[in-house]
């Protein structure tokens, strides 16, 4: 088959972009942050304090925005690692890194991109921003779509604990996020979203050790020991839970390792049949509604 010239144009982009995609080596990078509040300084924070050998991290550069935020990391990590940009001017960060972390507000994110002129041999874009999508960021960065990314993370990436999710997906932007305490490749942003959910558990989660709490004093528990014991036992049953967690019947293996008859299979069948089980399906089906906003999660 003869290839048109718009085809072998296609080709020869294609080809220019992934060669681009290879330039992004996980030695020496320079990171900078645009904006650095709450997010940014626990990303600069994880990522700096990293003993990872597969990455290292020659430089950070961060806006002198939260100038609080921006002095501690300077204070802890020193001049060596850390250049906070004095002037304010967001392209000073930009022409002294290679990856840039977006960590502005959603209402900030179009005036700060529009500002600044990305280089398309050197730039790759990782947005926190929330409401961003990946096109409207390739569109405000005008940077070919394998150089722009979308991320997921929470504060305990400071200390190596949050893990992160990534789309689209890449190995080597996943290697550098490693260190942050995991990261997990998004087929796409639909796919991203449903990761999401677990997160959004969290509250419940917490609701469950609280009603444990206030059903043992009920019946008579100091509340000290209750809540201190009720805290270390939920750890260790997470700890199992994570233990081999990248293998997706784990989580069979331990239901299954429950003693037959015993107490933990009651509790399994008694909470099946009171329902609480698929209430989670249910409460998971909202919070997609209302994530996707085709719904307010009420109905
Ligand atoms: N907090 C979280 O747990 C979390 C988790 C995941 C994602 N996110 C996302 O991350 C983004 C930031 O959230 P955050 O909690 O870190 O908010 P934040 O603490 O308010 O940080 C926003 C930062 O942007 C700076 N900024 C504002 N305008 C700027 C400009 N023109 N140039 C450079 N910097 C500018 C702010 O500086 P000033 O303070 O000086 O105005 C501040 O440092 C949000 O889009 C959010 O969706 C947050
Ligand atoms: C709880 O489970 C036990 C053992 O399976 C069963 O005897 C009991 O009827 C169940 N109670 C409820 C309320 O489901």
């Amino acid at each position: 088959m003869r290839s048109s010239p718009l085809s072998l144009l296609i080709s020869i982009i294609s080809a220019i972009t992934l060669s681009h995609a290879m330039i992004l080596s996980t030695k020496d990078l320079k990171c900078g942050f645009l904006g650095c509040g709450t997010i940014a300084a626990a990303i600069a924070t994880g990522l700096a304090s990293s003993s990872d050998e597969e990455v290292t991290f020659s430089h950070f550069h961060v806006s002198k925005r939260s100038a609080s935020k921006s002095a501690a990391l300077l204070s802890r990590f020193g001049p060596d690692k850390i250049t906070i940009c004095e002037s304010g001017d967001n392209q000073e960060i930009l022409d002294s890194s290679n990856v840039i972390f977006v960590c502005v507000l959603p209402s900030q994110l179009e005036e700060v991109l529009s500002k600044v002129k990305f280089d398309h041999e050197r730039h790759t874009i990782i947005s926190l921003v929330s409401t961003s999508t990946l096109p409207q960021l390739i569109s405000l960065s005008s940077l070919p779509p394998t150089s722009v990314f979308k991320m997921i993370c929470l504060p305990s990436v400071a200390t190596h604990d949050g893990t992160c999710l990534l789309v689209p997906k890449s190995e080597t932007v996943k290697k550098i996020l490693l260190p942050l305490g995991g990261c997990v490749g998004c087929e796409s942003e639909d796919i991203m979203t449903k990761m999401m959910i677990p997160a959004c558990l969290m509250g419940p989660m917490y609701a469950i050790m609280k009603g444990n709490l206030d059903w043992m004093v009920k019946n008579g528990v100091p509340a000290e020991d209750a809540s201190y014991y009720i805290g270390r036992t939920y750890l260790g049953i997470a700890k199992d839970a994570e233990a081999k967690c990248t293998d997706p019947k784990h989580f069979t293996d331990l239901i299954e390792e429950q003693t037959p008859g015993g107490i933990n299979q009651q509790a399994i069948e008694n909470l099946t049949k009171l329902g609480a089980l698929d209430s989670y399906d249910k409460a998971m089906d909202k919070i997609l509604e209302r994530l996707t906003g085709r719904g307010d999660g009420k109905a």
